[in-house]
């Protein structure tokens, strides 16, 4: 209502209300390199494109007459949280490649929103300086790229690090343990993991576990031999071997506090999820960056729900682009949806502030959205 009462009064936004025009403007002001990597997806798209579609097959059907005096409650509670609104950050990498504040311009966009930031273990700010932005009232969850078995000293290092720094919750993603083929940064000869001397402090550089493997490996300093030190971490994270079930409960002995894994597609392991007792899931499929020719998340979303809704809290991402397309996931059952690309666009246009425009933008629109179709609540299914 604010955002409508400004613009009313002639007060022209500094970023575009329009959500479809935020990636075109975006890619129009990046390097070839940096777009490849952000609006890139994997093969031919054939996910990614599905993933917008799918919106498309579903349309939100209004009510009238309801009597409602107020705007929608959009307040809501995951693992005793309260949330101002059923969105978070989805965790992105290296966000320093669009904006030299990346990460800290995110979490610091995420306090003023009250919007839960998702923190990336790919990121270019190290734990501690993204909690630090985040603030004493920041929400903040740990996104692990699980590091194989032979490196469980790192892993444990991360995880207490997150804890120590004020992040909740412990999002565990499936569907990256390697890299998808991504024709966009293959063209462009890019990996942005590699590419540590572009982005000074990179990824897990500020580990002190794996420092100390570093320098007794190789006699020198990670900042010493930048190459090397990305091409081990990478070597750590997607190497390229899938964690088995049982590896989940080593997680759940060494981490206090909710656990959520992340790139769930199927109902069989949606199941799965569940019977390892684990809080929740996301149904993503990482912005079809990773499988072409995989289902939309969107359309398998209901199926899941149906299955495992009752016992796990369910996020939702891949493909999310405006107010409506949140309302229509949590119609089909989301409890939180997780938005990707549309805030890294918003940092690439205007850092902090185009973060926090997105994220203001998006939760607007919800609002009106559900207040125009007669909705009472963000918790549309329940
Ligand atoms: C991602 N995503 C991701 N996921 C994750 O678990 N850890 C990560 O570091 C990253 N990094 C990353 C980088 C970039 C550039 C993108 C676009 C995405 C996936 C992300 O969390 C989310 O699943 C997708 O972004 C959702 O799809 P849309 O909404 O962006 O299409």
């Amino acid at each position: 209502l604010q955002i409508y009462q400004k613009g009313l009064n002639y007060e022209r936004p500094h970023l575009t209300f329009q959500s479809t025009s935020w990636e075109p403007q975006a890619c129009a002001r990046m390097s070839s390199e940096s777009k490849g990597y952000v609006y890139g997806s994997a093969g031919t798209r054939e996910t990614d494109d599905k993933n917008r579609a799918a919106f498309k097959r579903y349309s939100l059907v209004p009510r009238r007459l309801t009597g409602h005096k107020t705007f929608p409650d959009l307040t809501t509670s995951i693992f005793g949280e309260k949330l101002q609104s059923p969105i978070a950050i989805a965790p992105v990498g290296v966000l320093r490649i669009f904006n030299p504040d990346g990460e800290v311009a995110v979490a610091k966009a995420a306090a003023k929103q009250s919007v839960p930031y998702i923190f990336s273990t790919a990121s270019s700010t190290s734990i501690e300086d993204a909690a630090h932005a985040n603030g004493a009232d920041g929400q903040r969850w740990y996104q692990l790229y699980w590091p194989s078995r032979e490196n469980d000293n790192i892993t444990l290092s991360l995880l207490s690090r997150a804890k120590k720094a004020g992040f909740t919750t412990l999002f565990v993603t499936l569907d990256t343990y390697l890299l998808g083929w991504r024709p966009s940064d293959m063209d462009n000869g890019y990996n942005p993991f590699m590419r540590a001397d572009q982005i000074g402090v990179a990824l897990g550089f500020s580990d002190p576990v794996f420092r100390g493997q570093f320098k007794e490996r190789h006699g020198v300093e990670v900042e010493e031999k930048m190459g090397t030190a990305a091409a081990e971490w990478m070597k750590i994270m997607f190497n390229g071997f899938s964690h088995s079930l049982d590896d989940v409960k080593f997680l759940q002995e060494h981490w206090d506090g909710p656990i959520v894994l992340k790139g769930i597609q199927s109902v069989a392991d949606a199941k799965a999820c569940k019977d390892l007792g684990v809080q929740g899931i996301v149904v993503s499929n990482h912005g079809g960056r990773q499988q072409d020719g995989g289902n939309s998340s969107l359309g398998v979303l209901p199926y899941i729900v149906d299955a495992v809704g009752d016992a796990l809290t369910v996020f939702f991402d891949s493909g999310v682009r405006c107010g409506a397309d949140i309302a229509k996931a949590l119609a089909l059952g989301a409890d939180c949806v997780l938005i990707g690309r549309p805030y890294v666009y918003g940092l690439v246009l205007g850092g902090e502030g185009g973060v926090d425009h997105v994220l203001k933008s998006l939760v607007g629109e919800l609002e009106l959205t559900l207040h125009l179709a007669g909705i009472p609540s963000g918790s549309i299914h329940k």
